[in-house]
């Protein structure tokens, strides 16, 4: 199974870096650091066709199982990837032909928060997998403060997580 690490915090060598260099080891074939491509907002009249994203998406497709990994800012996912998602529409209008090559693919979640695990926060993820067609995976999140316990605890146990998840093979 080919597996792309998506990347996107406002800091490349962060605290959710540490967590998919810690469970994840990524060669530099296979992880994508969102800030290394210039991905500008959606535009309806399409101006920024010729920036980074249809390069990335076309590299993207030849890996099986999409991770995400994203700190969580405000209660939902970072900047760089809601700027990522929100070229999706890109892939239903110009670039069909690669939208429905997202079919199938599988999609997982790694998330680091400092606070509290907000409520809900899957579900935007899950929501574009069932539109898109794709097969979420699931999430983990890893707890990057130091004060809580029971979340210093639950890390040990998402870790575990993440390995039997993306271990799903299966269509
Ligand atoms: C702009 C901003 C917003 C944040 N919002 C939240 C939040 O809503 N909930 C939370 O638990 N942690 C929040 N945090 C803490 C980060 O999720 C946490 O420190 C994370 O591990 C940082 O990862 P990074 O080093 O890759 O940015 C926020 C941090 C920043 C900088």
């Amino acid at each position: 199974m080919s597996q792309a690490i998506i990347f996107g915090s406002s800091r490349s060598f962060g605290k959710t870096r540490a967590v998919v260099d810690a469970l994840l080891s990524p060669s530099n074939t296979n992880f994508f650091d969102l800030n290394a491509y210039a991905i500008s907002p959606f535009d309806y009249d399409h101006a920024n066709r010729d920036d980074d994203f249809i390069p990335l998406i076309e590299k993207l497709l030849t890996f099986d199982t999409w991770i995400i990994a994203t700190p969580v800012y405000w209660y939902n996912m970072s900047t760089q990837h809601k700027l990522f998602f929100d070229r999706f529409s890109d892939l239903l209008t110009i670039r069909k032909d690669l939208g429905r090559q997202l079919k199938g693919k599988k999609l997982f979640v790694i998330a680091s928060f400092g606070d509290s695990y907000p409520q809900g926060f899957e579900d935007t993820f899950k929501q574009i997998c069932d539109y898109l067609g794709m097969r979420y995976l699931g999430s983990c999140f890893f707890y990057s403060g130091s004060a809580n316990q029971e979340y210093l605890t639950n890390n040990a146990t998402q870790a575990r997580l993440v390995g039997e998840r993306l271990s799903i093979t299966t269509p």
